[in-house]
């Protein structure tokens, strides 16, 4: 490990030059090949965790201790008695076949899904027309562009955010408009900022809170006056519910279609990847307002063939099953977060405390401000083995921040923060 006197500006200008070589050699390899990409691959932005794991991996062949911080990959056991129904029915060969719509297990996966929205958020859905099970949240969510947007409309998409919000709507074709969100306004969007023509050809509004990555929450009255908005201009609203069970301190989350009537106009996506540690099964699931789902399922029937029945079933018992398991995991990260945040302020670097998700926002220290976000996260992992995401990638207005996911053990996030000092102290 470097001594506290070795970090030159040598070596920053050594990771930049490497950064930009990366950068000329993917050009070159672009330029260079037989089949060009579709220019709609062209549009999107880098895909910096795919940079970064490329570090990761070289910072590993040279010897380094890893600790992976950069993906939002929880590394909590998943629950026992998923994972036996998921062995257990994967055995059958009843489960093989392609999964078909009114299906026994298909039939019971809805109510399932709707008993379970009931318990938690006191909505009710009716599981045949208002329910969407998906493989993975992100599926639905990038797809649900595909199936809306055409190349004038306008999809509003707070920045920064999950890049599948924005990511999804470039690959569908449609106009991309940035709603910049600040710690000022606790980052919720600013919908009287949106010039009214944008707002003439706009069709979908993205949201998500808990909010990866600044960790933000929403309240009801927000979405209250997003629904009303939203009806008042007919705009499509979706909200990524990814982390529904993730606030530490205040009120637990809402669902948007609390709001008396939010179906009229939006939907929501819910995964069992953060909540169960279930983000291999591929397992999610939309609900809300009909028409747009089977819009969705409607674009997903030229895609996809369903999801393995076996996977429905170990679904079925986590949403049902004792729920135990995510207090526990809600509470392990709160823990990690109580220690983690201390200890970053103790060396110096103080960040704000998350009141959701399981992430930390973490403002670039004063003195490496003059690197950008990949610039910093990468001097991070090849001087300490900590890897983190670059803020850039959550959009640009993400610069000059790094997130931190705390998905490693206590001991391992404590180690993290001690490297971390030795970066912090280094001299000019
Ligand atoms: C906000 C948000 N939505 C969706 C997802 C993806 O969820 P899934 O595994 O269900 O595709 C993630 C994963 O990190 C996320 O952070």
């Amino acid at each position: 490990m470097a001594s506290t006197t070795t970090l030159s500006s040598s070596s920053i200008r050594r990771i930049q030059q490497q950064l930009r070589e990366r950068t000329k050699r993917e050009q070159t390899r672009n330029n260079g090949r037989l089949f060009h990409e579709a220019n709609r691959l062209k549009r999107l932005p880098l895909y910096l965790f795919t940079i970064l794991d490329e570090l990761t991996q070289q910072a590993r062949a040279q010897g380094k201790d890893i600790i992976n911080l950069g993906m939002g990959n929880p590394d909590l056991p998943p629950p026992k008695h998923v994972v036996q129904e998921l062995v257990r029915q994967s055995r059958k060969p009843a489960n093989h076949p392609y999964s078909r719509k009114g299906g026994e297990v298909e039939r019971k996966l809805n109510e399932a899904i709707a008993q379970w929205y009931h318990r938690k958020f006191r909505v009710t859905l009716d599981p045949v027309e208002e329910v969407l099970p998906l493989i993975g949240s992100k599926e639905g969510i990038s797809h649900l562009s595909l199936a809306f947007l055409n190349h004038d409309d306008v999809a509003l998409v707070p920045n920064p955010t999950y890049p599948v919000h924005f990511n999804g709507v470039v690959l569908a074709g449609g106009i991309l408009y940035n709603l910049p969100i600040h710690a000022e306004r606790r980052y919720l969007p600013d919908l009287r900022a949106i010039p009214p023509s944008v707002l003439k050809q706009s069709k979908m509004l993205f949201l998500s809170y808990p909010h990866n990555p600044t960790t933000a929450v929403a309240d009801l009255k927000f979405f209250k006056e997003v629904i009303a908005w939203a009806r008042t201009h007919r705009i499509m609203v979706v909200h990524d519910f990814a982390y529904s069970d993730f606030v530490f301190d205040g009120p637990r989350a809402p669902s948007i279609l609390e709001v008396a009537g939010a179906k009229d106009v939006a939907v929501e996506f819910h995964t069992l990847s953060k909540s169960y540690s279930l983000p291999g099964l591929r397992f999610g699931f939309g609900v809300g307002n009909q028409d747009i789902l089977a819009s969705l399922a409607k674009t997903k029937s030229y895609i996809d063939f369903g999801i393995f029945r076996a996977v429905q079933w170990a679904a079925i018992t986590a949403l049902t099953g004792p729920q135990d398991y995510v207090q526990w995991a809600v509470s392990t990260y709160k823990r990690r977060r109580d220690a983690f945040v201390p200890l970053l302020k103790r060396i110096g670097w103080e960040v704000p405390m998350p009141k959701g998700t399981f992430y930390v926002w973490a403002k670039i220290p004063p003195k490496f401000s003059a690197l950008t976000s990949l610039e910093f996260a990468t001097l991070l992992v090849q001087e300490t083995g900590v890897v983190t995401a670059p803020g850039s990638g959550f959009g640009e207005y993400g610069e000059g921040y790094i997130r931190f996911a705390l998905v490693q053990p206590d001991a391992r996030l404590r180690e993290a923060v001690k490297r971390i000092a030795r970066v912090l102290q280094m001299e000019d």
